[in-house]
């Protein structure tokens, strides 16, 4: 149901240029930026990893980020509402129902992983070392600072998008930014900081390949909240005035910096330890603690790491959540707080097996499908990963060739002239915008989809995102004789 103009007041909108550039970046800078990306590079060989995801952000990446929020300024709506106002047939209506379910599923276990990073930086306030494999074992320790996560989340978004979203984004956001500033500082300045340094940034270019490639479009999309319809919901609250192609470039290279500076905190430390980068998704939960525990004062630094972490999940998992809430608000603009209240306690509900799944029950942590075991993964394989490669595909293919581009780059005229005019060689940005679009997004998208459903590979179907238990064991073992 579309609900025309006069509920516009009522969906609520951002109250400033800096208020939505605050809010998407909080979006897009979360657990996939300080957790995820490090332990990526770490696997994926350093700098020249670095230098593929940094093409895949702008090259494939932001394209896209406009095409969400010019769908999503142009419609006025929720994901859903988006495609049937622009004229979507049914695959693009059923498109925008997978933007609801992927960002409401992966809802269900980002919450799980950033409960975990509450019950860390307690930990580090407490001087107690958690073992990782012990502690997510325990359901009576992982549960509740789950619930207190999706409380927190419920909260603000209950409170609506400039009250709420907003106002929490503008003042989490700089928080986050300086406490990473503390940590690089204490990181570059441990001896033995260059090995570090000299592994995240200078590039050995043997190392690329068609996975590395892979694997850093995938972050790219993860990372940018590109992909879940997220932006168009965001770009619906986005008055006509503002400036589209800037303000997603402030969004995308906000999150790309907090990525980049994420590096900094992390390789100077886990080398100057003599640590493994490659230690895959521990690289947080259990190499840093042991990091800090080395360092002098080193559980204020762990304090702020893993509140820092906290932070940035918090703003993200709230633009998971306001994605579903946003449909029932466009059905029913006074629906807001229940429907919060509603879809974030079942959330949590269907957030409990991926819970258990890291060794709290048997059934859960055991279960296999589509290449996973636990529950965790196999949430994240379907919901974080191919939901996501689907939703992306499907979208540049309705403005490439349903919607048309040219629709697209009217509503992004409006608040950003320059768009349609011709800059360097005559060539106008819109016109390179509406040929990635058209050909390059839909080409590439396509083949790392077939890639993900293990078509060019048989062995190996899909290298995406791993969790925190695939290599935990070693580690762990390790980590429970120290202290
Ligand atoms: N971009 C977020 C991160 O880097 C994750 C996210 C995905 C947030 C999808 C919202 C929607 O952690």
């Amino acid at each position: 149901m579309n609900n025309p103009n006069s509920s516009e007041e009522n969906r609520g909108q951002w109250g400033s240029r800096l208020g939505f550039i605050m809010a998407a970046a909080g979006s897009a800078v979360g657990l996939g930026n300080i957790w995820r990306f490090p332990y990526v590079t770490g696997e994926n060989g350093g700098a020249a990893f670095v230098l593929v995801y940094l093409a895949c952000v702008f090259f494939i990446g932001v394209p896209l980020l406009l095409v969400e929020l010019s769908l999503g300024r142009a419609s006025g709506r929720n994901p859903i509402g988006a495609f049937k106002k622009t004229g979507g047939g049914l695959p693009f209506i059923l498109t925008g129902v997978l933007c609801l379910m992927a960002c409401f599923f992966v809802l269900t276990y980002y919450g799980v992983i950033a409960g975990w990073t509450i019950s860390y930086a307690w930990g580090q306030v407490t001087q107690q070392t958690l073992v990782f494999k012990e502690y997510t074992a325990n359901a009576m320790s992982v549960l509740p600072v789950f619930a207190v996560f999706i409380g927190l989340t419920i909260w603000i978004v209950s409170a609506g998008v400039e009250k709420g979203i907003e106002k929490w984004s503008k003042i989490l956001m700089p928080v986050l930014f300086v406490m990473m500033v503390v940590i690089i500082a204490r990181s570059l300045t441990l001896d033995g900081a260059e090995k570090g340094l000299k592994y995240y940034l200078s590039p050995d270019f043997s190392k690329i390949d068609g996975k590395v490639v892979l694997m850093a479009l995938g972050q790219a999309f993860f990372s940018l909240s590109v992909g879940w319809g997220l932006m168009i919901t965001y770009g619906s609250y986005m008055p006509k005035s503002q400036n589209i192609v800037t303000n997603g470039l402030w969004v995308a290279s906000a999150d790309t910096l907090v990525a980049i500076l994420a590096g900094f905190m992390v390789f100077p430390a886990v080398f100057a330890f003599g640590m493994d980068p490659g230690a895959g998704p521990g690289l947080t939960f259990v190499t840093l603690p042991k990091v800090f525990a080395q360092m002098p004062a080193g559980w204020i630094f762990g304090t702020i790491f893993f509140c820092l972490l906290s932070v940035a999940a918090l703003t993200s998992s709230i633009s998971m959540l306001e994605v579903p809430v946003s449909y029932f608000v466009d059905k029913k603009s006074s629906a807001r707080k229940k429907s919060a209240i509603i879809v974030g306690i079942v959330a949590f509900l269907i957030g409990i097996p991926s819970a258990m799944s890291n060794g709290g029950s048997e059934f859960f942590s055991e279960l296999q499908l589509f290449g996973k075991t636990g529950f965790l993964d196999i949430m994240d394989q379907v919901f974080g990963t191919l939901a996501l490669i689907v939703i992306s595909l499907m979208l540049s293919i309705y403005v490439g060739w349903v919607w048309k581009p040219e629709s697209a780059v009217k509503e992004i005229e409006e608040g950003c002239p320059w768009f349609s005019k011709p800059l360097v060689g005559g060539i106008a940005p819109s016109q390179v915008w509406s040929f990635f679009i058209k050909y390059i997004c839909p080409i590439v998208i396509s083949l790392v989809l077939l890639n993900t459903l293990g078509i060019f590979s048989k062995k190996d179907p899909a290298p995406a995102e791993p969790t925190p238990k695939e290599q935990t064991s070693p580690e762990d073992n390790a980590s429970s004789e120290s202290q």
